[in-house]
């Protein structure tokens, strides 16, 4: 990971979400949460972690359901390990800041590179015409989420990659267009490590794991128990050659290289470390190791979520706390922004 980019100057911060449209699975913890942890765990960055309920309902939803979702999702991050009293922990829609500077975003961004985002052709399938505005400018607001903390790091699994582009293309614009030579927002680094950058489905090593699978044994959910971790692995898609021992051996086994990546991502070790252990044996012995250390360490978090998401007003209470901290950060940012940007009263 470089430092932090440009000649912006302010402190290192780092802010990253997830949608409250489902269960949050392995592929979120791997991916995202986990490195949450080890970021907070630092010490040295002011931490912003939100559930971004402005996004989910860029799609179809229910609003009977949202404010569980948004407190399910929060219930998640904390037993995953992100602390309340380290990092701020928040409803996106209880920080304005949010959707004011997404608007002054939009009016910086291209619909040429709104074009080029692959999510959204993929959200939208064929029918694009019914496609919500908002599901277009999904990630503009994404790149106000990040840039309204000025958050120099955002870590986010492999699929965010382009988003955190066109959120780099946004500052830089901003900075030029209206910076008169300073570096108002950060050119954000990306933080996408490790095996767990691209956990794949259970059921389908090509494809990504997923809350929208219909399938529930595609993903282990983050409220799953030991019994249903264990199972799930052992009735995961394999192959029936034995491991290889070195990572050039993966290719074309998609279930294989999968299943070898959440070992390895699960443990901190390198694919190459596992295959080093586990090559030349089927997967008859390496399922039950897998479950084995998927459980250590999953089972913890399932058992922790279900204690928290019992009492909501605990987590309503940490989500307000949460709330407050972010508004003090954000709504100087986005005056910041107003004044620049030439609005009257600035
Ligand atoms: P979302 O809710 O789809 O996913 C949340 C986080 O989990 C990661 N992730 C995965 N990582 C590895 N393997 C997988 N199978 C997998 N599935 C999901 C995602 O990369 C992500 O880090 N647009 C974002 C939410 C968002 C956001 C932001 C993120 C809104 N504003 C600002 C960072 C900063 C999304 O839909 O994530």
């Amino acid at each position: 990971m470089s430092d932090t980019p440009t000649d912006y100057t302010g402190p290192k911060r780092v802010l990253s979400g997830m949608q409250p449209t489902g269960q949050l699975h392995l592929g979120n913890y791997l991916g995202a949460l986990k490195n949450w942890v080890s970021l907070q765990e630092d010490g040295s960055w002011d931490c912003f972690y939100c559930v971004v309920d402005l996004h989910a309902i860029t799609m179809p939803h229910d609003p009977k359901t949202l404010p569980d979702a948004v407190r399910s999702a929060a219930a998640a991050y904390i037993a995953s390990g992100v602390d309340p009293e380290k990092s701020a922990i928040f409803a996106q829609s209880a920080v304005p800041a949010h959707a004011e500077l997404a608007w002054i975003f939009n009016c910086v961004a291209r619909l040429g590179w709104l074009e080029r985002m692959t999510q959204f052709k993929d959200k939208a399938g064929k029918d694009k015409e019914r496609a919500s505005v908002g599901l277009f400018t999904y990630p503009v607001l994404q790149a106000a989420d990040i840039l309204v903390y000025k958050a120099t790091h955002v870590p986010v699994g492999e699929d965010q990659k382009q988003h955190l582009e066109l959120c780099r293309d946004i500052a830089a614009r901003f900075n030029r267009d209206y910076g008169n030579g300073e570096a108002i927002f950060p050119v954000t680094e990306p933080v996408i490590q490790g095996p767990g950058a691209r956990i794949m489905s259970l059921r389908d090593g090509t494809a990504k794991m997923s809350k929208s699978d219909v399938s529930d044994n595609s993903r282990i959910n983050l409220d799953d128990d030991a019994d249903k971790i264990a199972r799930k692995i052992k009735k995961a898609k394999s192959d029936p050659d034995a491991l290889p021992s070195e990572e050039a051996g993966l290719e074309g086994r998609p279930e294989a290289a999968n299943l070898v990546g959440i070992y390895a991502a699960l443990t901190g070790k390198s694919k190459a470390e596992v295959l080093a252990e586990f090559g030349g044996d089927g997967f008859g012995r390496f399922k039950p190791a897998l479950a084995e250390v998927a459980v250590e360490y999953l089972a913890p978090i399932s058992d922790e979520y279900r204690r928290l998401i019992s009492d909501t007003t605990e987590i309503d209470r940490i989500l307000a706390k949460g709330a407050e901290r972010a508004n003090a950060v954000a709504a100087p940012v986005v005056a910041e922004a107003k004044k620049v940007i030439g609005f009257w009263g600035q």
